[in-house]
């Protein structure tokens, strides 16, 4: 974000006082910050208690060891029985729990607490039969269908860390995950339904498979629900029908209370190094944060909110705030497999409208899109019963904060933009919707008990008015708790820029405001943020100079009004491949997207006959963003080769 963007932002001053009717009963009021700060422990401790615990913990926090956090020692529980079966305990089994909404129109299930309790237990005994123990990965790559969340929180049942890879990754990108975290069983499904018509996943799976197999990992089993009912080959001693196995398992399956930090999950998200994280996270911290935050920012009313969360289950937003902060809390919520658009655009509009939505969190993206459709659209429908909206993933630029609040939630309903990461587990910065006058484009203040700073280079706070990095000061229960099988990597990426202070380092630069309010800017690494979905520019780059005509490649992230950032990739070709051929930008692009999927496909590719490097060898992203945002390319004097910029822009300018 430039200089000028940011202090228009910062003289951003229209704020949005939260409604009477939401402050006086909202979950959350001032006197949380106070309690929080007096004994933040204590604060994290009553959190817990939202939890039901089989054995409750005797020590809050072991913190002896940084950066390896221990919460609520001691303490014994299952996520599963605290997303199901609580519920249907305390008699609220007829309560829905999922109403989802199928890609299809009219394809729609009602799913009620004890509905979901049976089938959460019967796919945990199927997954006992099928040879998942306490400790075994299994991998999860579903379209949005109910199947995905059973068959989380059947694994969680189990205590069987999941990892879920997002449908919309490629077989290589599976097969690293796969092998990654050396996954013993795949649950996936024939396809799924994308804008009207099937598309497969099995045979993605398939190939995942034979190359993991290739490498020595073996895949023992594969699950397979049958969705679109397309024809998929068949491997006997392999793959199993989800019908076959589940549907005839016993719904009687007594979960087992398992240690607070056993691992619940391990989600995979971009670093700045071509080889993406295992995020571990671990239970009784992290199911305490999804639980509290979404009842706290969201103002959760169990009996009488339909809740909303637009985000795939292949992200951590599915995770916290689809699966496991929702369900642990009993809420009633939508789930929705298709598109926005499909089959026409006011399809998210109508959902709304028709489930009486009250609590909806979507991404900044999406807004712009909906912006630039114009508000006839959504207009045509009733979203009175709106009254909290979200915003995640990327920062929200006011007009679209005011938009969201104004066209879509009729000017009554607080917008909460929630700061957070896939290694937060949960929302750490946002505004509480019954006590913070928001403010549009700004996270606005870390919640009751999270502790954030805005630091310089040496980790000092930066004052009022400054910007620097955004930091953590103090562990928190919902914190990731390593890179799977890289504790190294885990302390260096977060850890060892503020050693010194014992900092978390979060990637993102902020800025403070004159009232100290933070304004969360963007990554300050090598990590894009493209539609709010993290990409490793490492990780593009990697898959570019993999295709036999690429010598080397630089990937930047470039500013799109549409998608936040954009793709933008610079190759020099191999000698022998002359100038690529007339196809060479597609099929580059196409390359790309088999290496990681779709969503990392370069919305431009340049071929370039140099890269701007240092001396140090270093490529310099800097200068090629200039490049790709086509502003004046910036200070070169660090260049080993400073006529190389011409070069490069004298390239593009003559089309090449
Ligand atoms: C960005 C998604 C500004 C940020 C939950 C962060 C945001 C990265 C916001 C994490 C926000 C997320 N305002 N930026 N409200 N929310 N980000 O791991 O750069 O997919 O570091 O988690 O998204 O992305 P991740």
């Amino acid at each position: 974000m430039s200089e000028e963007t940011l202090s228009n932002l910062l003289k951003e001053d229209r704020r949005f006082e939260p409604p009477p009717a939401i402050a006086e009963n909202a979950n959350l009021k001032a006197d949380a910050y106070e309690r929080a700060a007096a004994d933040r422990e204590a604060f994290w401790a009553e959190q817990a208690e939202r939890l039901d615990w089989d054995t409750k913990w005797d020590r809050v926090l072991d913190w002896d060891d940084p950066p390896f956090a221990k919460w609520f020692v001691g303490g014994k529980l299952n996520a599963s029985y605290n997303c199901v079966d609580r519920h249907v305990e305390a008699g609220r089994g007829d309560k829905v729990a999922l109403h989802w909404v199928g890609e299809p129109v009219d394809d729609t299930r009602d799913i009620t607490y004890a509905q979901l309790k049976d089938e959460v237990s019967r796919a945990a005994n199927a997954l006992t039969e099928l040879g998942v123990g306490t400790g075994d990965r299994v991998a999860i790559y579903l379209p949005m269908i109910p199947e995905a969340v059973v068959a989380m929180l059947a694994c969680a049942r189990i205590g069987a860390p999941h990892t879920v890879v997002f449908g919309g990754f490629s077989a290589d990108a599976l097969a690293s995950r796969l092998e990654d975290c050396q996954a013993k069983v795949v649950i996936t499904s024939d396809g799924g339904y994308r804008r009207g018509a099937p598309s497969a996943l099995k045979p993605a799976v398939d190939e995942a498979r034979a190359k993991t197999a290739s490498n020595g990992h073996t895949v023992e089993k594969v699950l397979v629900v049958r969705r679109t009912g397309q024809d998929v080959d068949w491997d006997d001693d392999v793959d199993v029908w989800w019908h076959d196995a589940v549907d005839g398992a016993s719904a009687d399956h007594t979960p087992e209370a398992f240690d607070s930090e056993h691992p619940l999950y391990v989600m995979y998200t971009s670093g700045t190094t071509g080889k993406p994280k295992g995020i571990l996270h671990t239970t009784g911290g992290y199911l305490t944060g999804c639980s509290y935050t979404h009842w706290g920012v969201f103002d959760l009313k169990r009996d009488t909110d339909v809740y909303w969360c637009s985000a795939d289950i292949g992200w951590v937003t599915g995770h916290s705030y689809m699966v496991y902060g929702p369900l642990a809390n009993g809420a009633t919520q939508v789930m929705y497999e298709g598109t926005p658009d499909s089959p026409e655009r006011g399809r998210w509009w109508q959902i709304i409208q028709d489930y009486g939505v009250t609590i909806f969190y979507t991404a900044p993206t999406a807004i712009r899109s909906f912006m630039k459709q114009g508000r006839e659209i959504p207009d045509k429908y009733d979203m009175s019963s709106l009254r909290i909206l979200g915003s995640v993933g990327e920062p929200i630029n006011p007009e679209a904060y005011v938009w969201y609040r104004h066209v879509i939630g009729g000017d009554r309903t607080p917008v909460v933009d929630t700061w957070w990461q896939t290694e937060t587990g949960a929302i750490m910065i946002s505004p509480l919707p019954g006590v913070t006058a928001g403010k549009p484009g700004s996270a606005m203040t870390p919640i009751p008990g999270v502790s954030a700073e805005v630091v310089d280079e040496e980790g000092t706070p930066v004052p009022n008015g400054s910007g620097g990095y955004l930091v953590l000061t103090e562990p928190w229960p919902s914190m990731l708790r390593t890179i799977w099988g890289d504790d190294e990597r885990f302390r260096d990426t977060y850890w060892s820029r503020f050693s010194k202070q014992g900092y978390y380092f979060a990637g993102d630069g902020a800025k403070k405001d004159e009232d100290g309010d933070i304004w969360v800017l963007g990554r300050v690494d090598d990590v894009m943020n493209v539609s709010g979905h993290r990409l490793s520019t490492t990780e593009i780059e990697s898959a570019l100079v993999s295709h036999p005509k690429v010598a080397e490649a630089a990937v930047v992230g470039a500013k799109d009004e549409d998608t936040g950032q954009a793709v933008c990739a610079f190759v020099i070709l191999r000698d022998e491949a002359g100038d690529g051929g007339e196809d060479i930008v597609k099929e580059l692009r196409q390359h790309v997207r088999k290496e990681i999927g779709p969503i990392a496909t370069p919305r431009q590719i340049m071929v370039v006959p140099e890269l701007p490097k240092t001396r140090s060898g270093k490529i310099m992203r800097r200068l090629l963003r200039d490049v790709a945002e086509h502003r004046e390319v910036g200070d070169v004097t660090t260049l080993a080769d400073s006529s190389v910029m011409d070069l490069i822009s004298s390239g593009i300018d003559s089309g090449k």
